[in-house]
């Protein structure tokens, strides 16, 4: 039995230097642990075989621990995203303890934010819809030519990811009317993906971000209006801002116009660069309509615009296809 006992402190020490411990088992000492089994007296036999058993499944242990040791050391942490770089040791990974936010998601979280502080509730948009709140409860008529500017996806059921959060409107006006008839106002921000069938290019993409407002009243006005967006502007930007207007169509608002504003100088802007941020207008009497909401009694402003590109123009980001690309040389940028 001694004899056992010192060939396991020598076994367990030499497991410590093989690159493949398991081989521990194949060790000719400890093979010849069982050729002395027979040569014993019978009485001892049971005990001494015994005995092999538990070394042997204390040298599978060792070996087991050695194993898992070698593939820890051996292995580095492995992003199958991260760019492939030859000559780097450390791979460009984001620190994957804590996780990180994706800059849409973080400055998302901003635009919500300003807007809640001005009094507008949030939801997110939907990312299947249909027809009637793509374009019908948003006064498009039937075979309309306005609706084939969307590029619309449809499923081969007929649900369409949505082309832009003015989807959310219908709902929004209809649940808001309760409010509206007690006395009180809709003010409402939708935000979340939308789907286009377009090209992609640096300022084209099939995915990507909106944030529409809807606002009803008795009495909104369109100085209102320019006077909630310049707030978001120039509290998202930081700074004071030019803004300018000028005729836009939309079927849902009714006059409707485009709303831009002057790139500011600590951006990069020269005066005259303007640049067009979004959509707007006074809601059109149909989509009041449509909510069932009286367009005789009640007037209210809506706009949309993308996510993207007031993002864009914060960070000086050159190409929108960055956002969905995954790269993680861009996200670290935001860490
Ligand atoms: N939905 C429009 C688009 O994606 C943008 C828009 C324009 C939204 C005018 C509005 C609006 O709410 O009033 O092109």
């Amino acid at each position: 039995m001694t004899d056992i006992d010192t060939l396991r402190d020598t076994l367990l020490a030499r497991i410590q230097t093989l690159e493949t411990p398991h081989d521990i088992l194949k060790a000719s000492e400890f093979k010849a642990l069982y050729s002395v089994i027979p040569t014993l007296d019978p009485a001892e036999r049971g005990a001494y075989g015994k005995r092999i058993n538990q070394l042997k499944t204390e040298l599978e242990a060792a070996a087991s621990a050695r194993q898992e040791a070698l593939e820890d050391s051996s292995v580095m942490p492995l992003d199958i995203t991260a760019p492939w770089q030859l000559n780097s040791t450390a791979p460009l990974l984001l620190p994957t303890e804590q996780g990180t936010q994706h800059p849409l998601t973080r400055e998302l979280e901003e635009v919500i934010d300003i807007f809640t502080r001005m009094g507008f509730d949030a939801h997110e948009s939907r990312q299947i819809d249909d027809d009637w709140n793509m374009f019908g409860a948003l006064n498009f008529p039937e075979g309309h030519p306005a609706r084939d500017g969307y590029d619309t996806f449809r499923t081969e059921e007929g649900y369409i990811p949505p082309a832009h959060t003015s989807t959310m409107q219908n709902r929004v006006l209809k649940a808001g009317k309760a409010k509206l008839e007690s006395g009180g106002q809709i003010a409402s921000i939708s935000y979340g993906r939308v789907f286009r069938n377009e090209d992609v290019d640096a300022t084209h993409e099939h995915t990507f971000y909106q944030c529409e407002g809807v606002f009803v009243s008795d009495d909104a006005t369109l100085g209102q209006m320019l006077g909630t967006l310049r707030a978001f502007f120039e509290e998202y930007y930081g700074q004071k801002l030019k803004i300018k207007t000028q005729p836009g169509y939309f079927p849902f608002v009714e006059p409707g116009l485009e709303f831009a504003i002057e790139k500011p100088a600590a951006l990069g802007g020269k005066p005259g660069d303007w640049l067009e941020m979004l959509g707007c207008g006074m809601i059109h009497p149909n989509v009041l309509r449509a909510a069932d909401i009286d367009p005789d009694k009640y007037r209210g402003f809506a706009w949309g615009g993308g996510v993207e590109r007031l993002v864009m123009l914060k960070y000086g980001i050159e190409d929108l296809r960055h956002f969905e690309s995954g790269k993680l040389t861009f996200l670290r940028k935001f860490l």
